[in-house]
């Protein structure tokens, strides 16, 4: 497998990048968040479980959390070339996936950005209900008021988009972040991307990380 996982600031753009690549380029993207969130709409024991951790803007544990990705990885072909978002969140998640041979992390890349700018880009976010697709209401638009440009699902915001939990989950993401990135630093992994500019030349940078 090649595994690149993208580290970074909720709402620093890791989940609209990662499907973008999907979309256009063989990459498999694979985002925790949405695994969970999913879960939760199912109403299975590991949403019960996620779910008054995500309310809170807390992470879910690592067992859960890790247990989640093993059965995910194992199901997937050895030839896969796989984007982790939002997966690792701490060192005891990136060492579960180094621990195992067949899904060694390749690159950690990470998604720099002022902090000032992410309690914007996160309560002003939309997402669309059907296809997943990310909007924003000042920066991504969709061209009809609550409707998705691509399949005209009715756009949602995500309930930990309110700005009191954005702001813990900030504080969250500070906590363990600078471990993450020692982790990656010291094996000689990690590719720092300026995720402060536009969608398109984000992409373009981060497709030269990732070859
Ligand atoms: P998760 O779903 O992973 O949320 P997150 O890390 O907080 O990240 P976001 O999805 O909010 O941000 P993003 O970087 O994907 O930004 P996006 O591209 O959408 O996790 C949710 C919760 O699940 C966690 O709090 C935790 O409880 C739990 N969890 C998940 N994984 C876990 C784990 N491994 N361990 C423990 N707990 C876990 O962009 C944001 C907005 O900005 C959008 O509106 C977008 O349109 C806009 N935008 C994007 N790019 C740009 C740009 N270049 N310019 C302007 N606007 C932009
Ligand atoms: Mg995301």
């Amino acid at each position: 497998m090649d595994i690149s996982v993208f580290l970074g600031a909720p709402g620093s753009g890791k989940g609209t990048q990662a499907k973008r690549l999907s979309e256009e380029a063989a990459f498999q993207h694979l985002s925790t968040g949405d695994m969970l969130r999913a879960a939760i709409a199912d109403g299975s024991d590991l949403g019960k479980k996620a779910k008054g951790f995500i309310d809170r803007g807390e992470l879910v544990p690592d067992d859960i959390m890790i247990a989640l990705i093993d059965t995910t990885l194992a199901k997937l072909p050895a030839s896969s070339k796989i984007i982790l978002d939002g997966f690792p969140r701490t060192v005891a998640q990136a060492e579960a996936l180094d621990n195992n041979p067949k899904t060694r992390v390749n690159r950690a890349v990470t998604f720099e950005i002022p902090e000032g700018v992410l309690v914007e880009r996160l309560t002003g976010r939309r997402i669309c209900s059907k296809c997943g697709e990310p909007f924003h209401v000042k920066f991504m638009p969709p061209k009809k008021d609550g409707i998705c440009d691509k399949c005209s699902g009715s756009l949602y915001q995500r309930s930990d988009d309110k700005e009191d939990v954005v702001k813990r989950r900030l504080v969250v993401f500070q906590q363990s972040n600078s471990q993450l990135l020692n982790f990656y630093r010291t094996s000689q992994r990690l590719k720092e991307l300026d995720a402060n500019a536009g969608v398109e030349s984000i992409q373009t940078n981060l497709v030269r990380l990732l070859s």
